[in-house]
């Protein structure tokens, strides 16, 4: 079944697929108005259940958008109006939802729902996040780099603050797609050792950022940390905000990205989030053609 549960449980050459059919799909659409379908709808007569056990808004509504350009209709389910929160197991809920609907995106907090979702569905499932990991979020990266700035191959990103989520699905797209990355931010909040061997490490955030060509950060407190732990994230992570004077040090044409939303002047400043190195918007659209490119790897169309 081609579930996309990740980056690197997913086959490099049809990632590489998926972003040149994302890119192809978005120039495909140029100057339409967003509520109009696609020429091509592949998804016709196709029905796509998004799950939510955490907020959003860029998954949430990208998917519904990206699924009805495509011809198809959604059911977006929060987890608390299903019976996954009260006691259904999540293989009998894959295989009773499986007999509904075409295809399954799952937005949850531990990593082996998604799993056993994908284990017991027979239909594809798409990893919408989880703590573990964000893939849906770095293929819109890796999208928007290359359109700015051509091929990622060889690229030096820095991602600067919390090893979390995302820093690990950008640890396994440096593997996938063979670009340089480096981490830096406090010991504590270090990624998993899971991506060992994936990055490199510099705790100086100056000296880190040195050359970059795309400088990356993301919230200092994420939905799966306790709120508990809000002032102690802040006072580690304080010295890794990306300001000016840290995008001074990447290269001159260095591209800022932030997955959003973002606690502007926390993780980074509003001057670089709204300034000249900044492509957070393009990132934040190009989830919507990303996604596009997914579902249909995911189903064949
Ligand atoms: N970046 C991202 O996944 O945003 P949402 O939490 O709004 O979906
Ligand atoms: N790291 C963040 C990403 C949100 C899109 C979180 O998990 O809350």
């Amino acid at each position: 079944m081609p579930h996309f549960l990740d980056i690197h449980s997913t086959d490099p050459a049809d990632l590489r697929t998926i972003i040149d059919s994302a890119a192809a799909m978005k120039t495909a659409r140029d100057g339409r108005p967003r509520g109009t379908p696609d020429d091509d709808r592949p998804l016709a007569g196709r029905m796509v259940a998004l799950i939510f056990e955490k907020p959003s808004t860029r998954t949430r509504i990208s998917f519904d958008v990206g699924v009805r350009q495509m011809g198809g209709e959604t059911m977006v389910l929060s987890g608390t109006d299903m019976q996954l929160g009260h006691g259904e197991t999540i293989a009998d809920t894959a295989r009773v939802i499986s007999r509904y609907v075409d295809a399954i995106m799952i937005r949850t907090f531990e990593e082996a729902t998604l799993l056993e979702m994908a284990e017991f569905a027979d239909v594809p499932v798409i990893n919408g996040l989880t703590n573990r990991s964000h893939p849906c979020q770095i293929m819109a990266d890796v999208m928007t780099y290359e359109e700015h700035r051509g091929p990622i191959r060889g690229a030096k990103v820095v991602w600067s603050g919390d090893g979390n989520n995302v820093f690990a699905s950008f640890a396994h797209a440096a593997q996938a797609f063979d670009f340089d990355l480096t981490f830096t931010g406090p010991e504590t909040l270090d990624p998993e050792p899971a991506l060992d061997g994936l990055y490199r490490t510099v705790r100086d955030p100056m000296q880190a950022v040195e050359g970059a060509d795309l400088v990356v950060t993301d919230t200092w407190v994420s939905m799966h940390d306790p709120q508990s732990a809000r002032e102690r994230r802040h006072n580690q992570l304080r010295g890794y905000q990306v300001n000016a004077e840290l995008m001074a040090r990447a290269k001159p044409d260095a591209l800022f990205m932030h997955c959003l939303p973002a606690h502007r002047d926390d993780e980074a400043t509003s001057e670089v989030m709204d300034g000249p190195h900044s492509v957070i918007f393009d990132e934040a659209e190009n989830r919507l053609h990303a996604q596009k490119a997914i579902l249909r790897h995911c189903l064949g169309v």
